[in-house]
């Protein structure tokens, strides 16, 4: 079983990926990391951002079950990641990766942008995971207290707008739900109330099929 899962930034499609691997017992790939690894590698060393060759070079290189979430995780790497998302060769390296990860005996969750479109169209379930920026933005605020950094709720907000329109916006691959997508609105839900539905909609196709 191949589950394919997109949302926007904050949208909790990955705290959702990860319980639902967890529960089916089955591989999970952050895709978000593979773009975030590449950004890291250009930042470490001093490289621009936008050159298609350096980024070409970093993303051959790149492991994509051997990245640290935590090491990547900074805010930064989030908005450099999707600022070399934009590049169709870098994308062609990374999605072929995916698609390797995706084709394991067992099945695969990934989670991710273009996941249900791109990387996995012949995916048995996909989810598109949304909320409102301002549900999101309040999520990341909580999560940024915890780490004692000192954005403000709007800059925030602010942030995720930006990196939404980035991500729908591009040309290649652009943030958006696959035809075929169940749509999963987490505005109003708890990450348990999120799971259960989605739970709910894996029987459902499951059953259908
Ligand atoms: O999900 P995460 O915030 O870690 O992703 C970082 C950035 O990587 C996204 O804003 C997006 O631009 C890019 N990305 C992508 N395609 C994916 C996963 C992430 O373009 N499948």
């Amino acid at each position: 079983m191949i589950i394919a899962i997109d949302g926007p930034a904050a949208s909790g499609k990955g705290t959702l990926a990860r319980k639902l691997a967890e529960h089916f017992d089955l591989p999970h790939l952050d895709t978000g990391l593979s773009y975030r690894g590449v950004a890291y590698a250009l930042l470490e060393d001093g490289a621009p951002l936008d050159d298609p060759a350096l980024a070409k070079a970093a993303a051959n290189a790149i492991d994509l079950v051997a990245l640290d979430r935590d090491l990547l995780s900074a805010h930064e790497v989030g908005e450099a990641a999707s600022k070399i998302a934009v590049m169709s060769e870098v994308r062609r390296i990374l999605v072929e990766k995916q698609r390797a990860f995706a084709g394991n005996k067992r099945g695969a969750i990934l989670d991710g942008r273009d996941i249900g479109t791109v990387v996995c169209p012949e995916a048995d379930v996909k989810l598109y995971v949304t909320a409102s920026a301002e549900a999101r933005a309040a999520r990341r605020f909580l999560e940024a207290g915890e780490k004692g950094s000192g954005a403000t709720r709007a800059q925030i907000l602010e942030d995720i707008v930006r990196r939404d329109e980035r991500d729908t916006g591009r040309a290649d691959s652009p943030l958006r739900p696959a035809e075929d997508a169940h749509l999963l609105d987490t505005s109003e839900m708890s990450i348990e109330q999120a799971f259960e539905a989605a739970l709910g909609i894996i029987e459902d196709v499951s059953r259908a099929s």
